[in-house]
């Protein structure tokens, strides 16, 4: 099945985000620092009432574990409804990231994963590269990276 993904703006990604990833938290407090950044791009899938079905946050940010990487995006914020999964969402949207560092010309592409999401990264073509690290109020996490050909 062909999932679609488009840019949004970081507002419309906000009441998934609070929901799946970040319910401790406030709504209003979703945003991130970078999200003014003329590299940050949201990407999300839709529903047919155009709301918010799955999302992703693309950045052009230095690699922790390897920082002399030249071109290095830290992709975060990946969330899919829980009522949507299993269906290529999360997929969709992270091959559309790949596509986006792709057209800018290739490189590195990492995250900071939750445990739980490790197996979908590593389908998508990522490696764990760190022991894991545990997240205040949210859990364990792994730092993954895969090379994104030109
Ligand atoms: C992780 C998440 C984004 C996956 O979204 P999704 O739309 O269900 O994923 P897809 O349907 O596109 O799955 C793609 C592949 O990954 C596999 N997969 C998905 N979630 C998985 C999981 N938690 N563990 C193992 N495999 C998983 C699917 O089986 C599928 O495999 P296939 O290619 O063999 O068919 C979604 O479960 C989610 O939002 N989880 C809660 C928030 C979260 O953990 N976000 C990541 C923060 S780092």
């Amino acid at each position: 099945m062909h999932v679609s993904v488009s840019p949004v703006p970081a507002s419309a990604t906000f009441a998934l985000r609070h929901r799946v990833l970040r319910p401790h938290q406030r709504v209003e407090d979703m945003g991130l620092p970078g999200d003014d950044d003329p590299s940050t791009v949201y990407l999300a899938t839709l529903a047919v009432d155009g709301s918010v079905t799955g999302c992703l946050r693309l950045q052009r940010v230095p690699c922790p574990w390897r920082p002399v990487a030249a071109d290095a995006w830290q992709l975060r914020a990946m969330a899919v409804d829980a009522s949507r999964r299993g269906h290529g969402l999360g997929a969709a949207l992270v091959a559309g990231a790949v596509d986006q560092v792709a057209r800018a010309g290739g490189g590195l592409l990492w995250c900071k994963a939750r445990l739980a999401a490790r197996a979908f990264y590593e389908r998508a073509g990522f490696t764990a590269v760190t022991e894991l690290w545990e997240e205040p109020h949210i859990g364990l996490h792994v730092g993954m990276l895969r090379e994104v050909p030109a």
